[in-house]
């Protein structure tokens, strides 16, 4: 029989919860171990569906996987293989991290082409463009990408439109080509910047300015240990569900910079108390404010936090009007939150929230990982009973969701 997540909403949030590794972090930096045969020890890796793939992916290539203690892992040896099968690739977009490192260190490399998604199309026309600049040869045959090369030459690679997994493509290949790249218009979000840490301490020649990315390319990389931070997107869902259940909850989470500019932009929402390692949050007397804003790269509101803000919005003290433009087709959510009570018109990718709705528990489907992470914090927020079909998609993603919320008192179970 089909299982579907249970939830009986109307409780507010109490307690204690401590926010995992980030993992659209650490998936990049699974790949970057493939540039170095030497020890790669990653900490603070989350447990979760995505990471597994990930690592069934690399065992599959030839690397030698050791988990360390909870946690953290360690990879290292050189790869038997340098195809990215369709079984992976299909299951999890950013394995397409492969193609940058498998080139640069192996000269060939024959990855599975991701395809479009429930999101949108998401092409990968601009990371192959980067790659061909710097002397790849890369055809496409029956769903695969090829590409070999004698050497990757530095290069001047201009983005067109800013690309998270792109720019970490490129700069994986840069660390190991011949000479000198620039990389303009590159991404700068906070999962850029972490691999450029572990890049560096893997001896790559990295500087970043503005939104160019310098490279000089190096002969060898060397093994690491590098911890992961926290993960931005975990720590904005507990925020919101905070808010939505109207609890009172403290977040354990280290205040880096990224952390804080995300604090800072869910403070729009209400206001928390933030101290050196923790976040306290207390919505039990305060209102819902409706935040406005259109989803946009780093330091905009990131697309990943677009549906768990719809959840707060629909039910805020007030109006607001909010914009899709990184996905063409990542508003899903919204007629399953209307089945929750959500008032909204929609034109295009512009959605405008009437504010005020009130939920009732009702039965709900999920289409990817945020919109069924908002459909959770909606379910868990109104009243009555919901169940939740295709939950699956959230624990790609979430460390211990379910464990996670039940110990905050919510009332939600696998059935
Ligand atoms: C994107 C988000 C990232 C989020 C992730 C998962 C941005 C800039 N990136 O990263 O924050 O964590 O989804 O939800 O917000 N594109 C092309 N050609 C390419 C590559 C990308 O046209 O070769 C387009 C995409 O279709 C999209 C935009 O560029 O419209 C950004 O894509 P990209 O940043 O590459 O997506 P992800 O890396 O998946």
């Amino acid at each position: 029989m089909t299982k579907f997540l249970s939830v009986t909403g109307g409780k507010p949030l109490r307690g204690c919860v401590d926010i995992s590794g980030s993992k659209n972090a650490s998936l990049p930096a699974l790949a970057a171990t493939i540039l170095t045969d030497d020890k790669v020890t990653l900490s603070n890796i989350p447990e979760l569906e995505d990471i597994s793939i990930f690592l069934k992916l690399l065992t599959s290539l030839g690397k030698k996987i050791s988990i360390d203690s909870k946690n953290c892992i360690s990879i290292e040896g050189s790869l038997s293989s340098i195809i990215a099968p369709y079984e992976y690739v299909s299951a999890m977009r950013a394995s397409i991290l492969v193609l940058g490192p498998l080139l640069t260190k192996y000269h060939k490399a024959i990855v599975s082409l991701p395809g479009g998604c429930k999101i949108g199309l998401r092409p990968v026309d601009l990371h192959i463009k980067a790659l061909r600049q710097m002397g790849a040869e890369i055809s496409q045959d029956k769903g695969n990408i090829e590409a070999q090369c004698k050497i990757l030459n530095g290069s001047e690679v201009l983005f067109t439109k800013v690309t998270v997994t792109g720019t970490q493509n490129v700069l994986m290949a840069a660390v190991l080509g011949r000479g000198a790249t620039k990389i303009l218009n590159a991404a700068i979000e906070p999962e850029v910047i972490t691999l450029i840490e572990l890049l560096s301490s893997m001896g790559a020649q990295i500087k970043l300015t503005g939104t160019t990315i310098y490279v000089q390319g190096v002969k060898k990389l060397h093994g690491t240990s590098f911890r992961l931070g926290p993960d931005r997107i975990e720590l904005a869902t507990y925020y919101l569900a905070v808010a939505a259940t109207k609890g009172k909850v403290e977040i354990n989470v280290s205040s880096d910079s990224c952390i804080k500019h995300t604090l800072n932009q869910l403070s729009a929402v209400g206001k928390a108390d933030i101290l050196s390692n923790k976040v306290k949050i207390d919505f039990s007397n305060a209102e819902i404010n409706p935040v406005s804003f259109i989803t946009n790269v780093y330091p905009g509101i990131a697309t990943d936090m677009q549906p768990l803000l719809c959840v707060t919005n629909s039910i805020a003290n007030g109006p607001s009007v909010i914009k899709e433009q990184i996905f063409e087709n990542r508003l899903q959510h919204l007629p399953e939150l209307a089945r929750l009570g959500s008032k909204y018109e929609i034109q295009g990718n512009e959605v405008r929230f009437e504010g005020g709705s009130e939920y009732t528990g009702t039965t709900l489907n999920v289409t990817d990982l945020r919109a069924g992470a908002a459909l959770v914090i909606g379910a868990i927020s109104a009243q009555g009973k919901s169940q939740i079909y295709d939950y699956f998609h959230i624990l790609r993603g979430y460390e211990n969701f379910i464990e996670k919320l039940s110990s905050l008192g919510a009332d939600i179970a696998v059935n």
